[in-house]
């Protein structure tokens, strides 16, 4: 019976496994050239997220290159501030940009959050095309980001080294902040419950910027919203798997799986995975954290280092992944090193 279960599943239920499953942040993307190949057709990446036999097939590139065991659906965190009506255009060599949000004016000029669905329709119809066209045993993530990460990114306009300007808005203009936090938290729960019953198995919730959220205003902005998440989804879809991703929060990840119900801690490359196996994995699944630069450089480091996070975790529940996601000068063949150091 266990056996016809997706290995990542029996990880994610909180079982040992011999050989941990696969996957990276960010395997489908440009370390990849049919990616390249792909993007170029649809035209450019925003299109190629919304396009939805598109978006199908670059999810499915690193699963029939590599056998993943899970894939992760291709879109982005910031399709939501899109669909909650902010403008959104990336930048070529740069990064996105976003039309911002520093006033209620701004605020009550986006749309309900019970309108979105029209603008992510494409990404649900890609979840479906997926659910049919994977591997039996390849199981299928939904994601979104997080409120907070969300809102460092429509507060701003763009992305920022230390998201200084959510953390003033937060400050100086509290109720604003609180408003957006909410409007996203709830735009959140309609997205996943969509992504979930149009045939994803597990959710993965980005918090990329929790790091720089420090004491009462981790629990308030980190915590909580994922708390409002976690818990609408679970009494909804109690068999649905989600992975938390409190990116940077060093010691408060332990505060994070201690107060959210999440089934898997992703544990960045920053955090000594010897701290993580004592103090996160006893109460969850964890998943990572294999610094993402060593997909660059490879050689015998690579190897050591992908067998030194296996090990380090191989008493309990794991999945295998990086601490971040792979970036676009990785190489392919290090991949593939790197899942021979693992499945042998
Ligand atoms: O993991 C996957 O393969 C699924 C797809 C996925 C993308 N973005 C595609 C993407 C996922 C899960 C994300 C998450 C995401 N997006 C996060 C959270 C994870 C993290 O990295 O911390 C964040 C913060 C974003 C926002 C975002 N999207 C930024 C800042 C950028 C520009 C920087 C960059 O990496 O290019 C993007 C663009 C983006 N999202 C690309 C991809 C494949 C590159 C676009 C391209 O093809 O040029």
């Amino acid at each position: 019976m266990t056996q016809s279960i997706k290995p990542i599943l029996r990880a994610l239920s909180g079982e040992t496994l011999q050989t941990p499953p696969i996957w990276m942040m960010r395997q489908a993307g440009r370390y990849l050239p049919e990616y390249m190949a792909t993007r170029a057709e649809a035209g450019d990446f925003l299109s190629l997220c919304y396009n939805s036999d598109l978006a199908t097939e670059v999810t499915l590139q690193p699963i029939r290159r590599y056998a993943f065991d899970a894939a992760i659906v291709f879109a982005d965190i910031l399709l939501v501030p899109q669909a909650l009506g902010a403008k959104l255009w990336f930048v070529t060599g740069e990064g996105p940009r976003l039309s911002t949000i520093t006033s209620m004016d701004d605020l009550g000029k986006l749309g309900s959050v019970d309108d979105i669905h029209e603008t992510l329709a494409p990404i649900y119809q890609t979840i479906r095309n997926l659910s049919e066209a994977l591997p039996k045993e390849t199981a299928l993530i939904g994601f979104a980001g997080s409120p907070w990460t969300v809102a460092t990114y429509m507060i701003a306009g763009r992305g920022t080294p230390d998201q200084g300007p959510a953390h003033m808005l937060m400050r100086e203009n509290t109720p604003v902040f609180d408003a957006l936090i909410e409007r996203i938290t709830d735009a959140t729960i309609l997205y996943l419950s969509e992504q979930i019953k149009a045939g994803a198995e597990i959710v993965k919730l980005f918090d990329s910027w929790a790091g720089s959220l420090n004491g009462e205003a981790f629990d308030r902005y980190s915590i909580a919203p994922h708390v409002k998440i976690v818990t609408a989804l679970k009494a909804q879809f109690p068999d649905v798997k989600i992975i938390g991703f409190p990116r940077g929060a060093s010691e408060k990840y332990i505060d994070f799986v201690d107060q959210v119900a999440v089934d898997c801690i992703a544990v960045d490359n920053g955090t000594n995975s010897v701290w993580a196996a004592e103090n996160l994995q006893p109460k969850m699944c964890v998943q990572g954290n294999l610094d993402p630069s060593l997909l660059v450089t490879g050689g015998e480091k690579l190897i050591a280092e992908t067998k030194r996070v296996v090990d380090t975790f191989k008493n309990g529940p794991h999945i295998f992944n990086l601490g971040h996601g792979i970036t676009p000068d990785a190489s392919p063949e290090n991949v593939s090193r790197m899942i021979e150091a693992i499945r042998g």
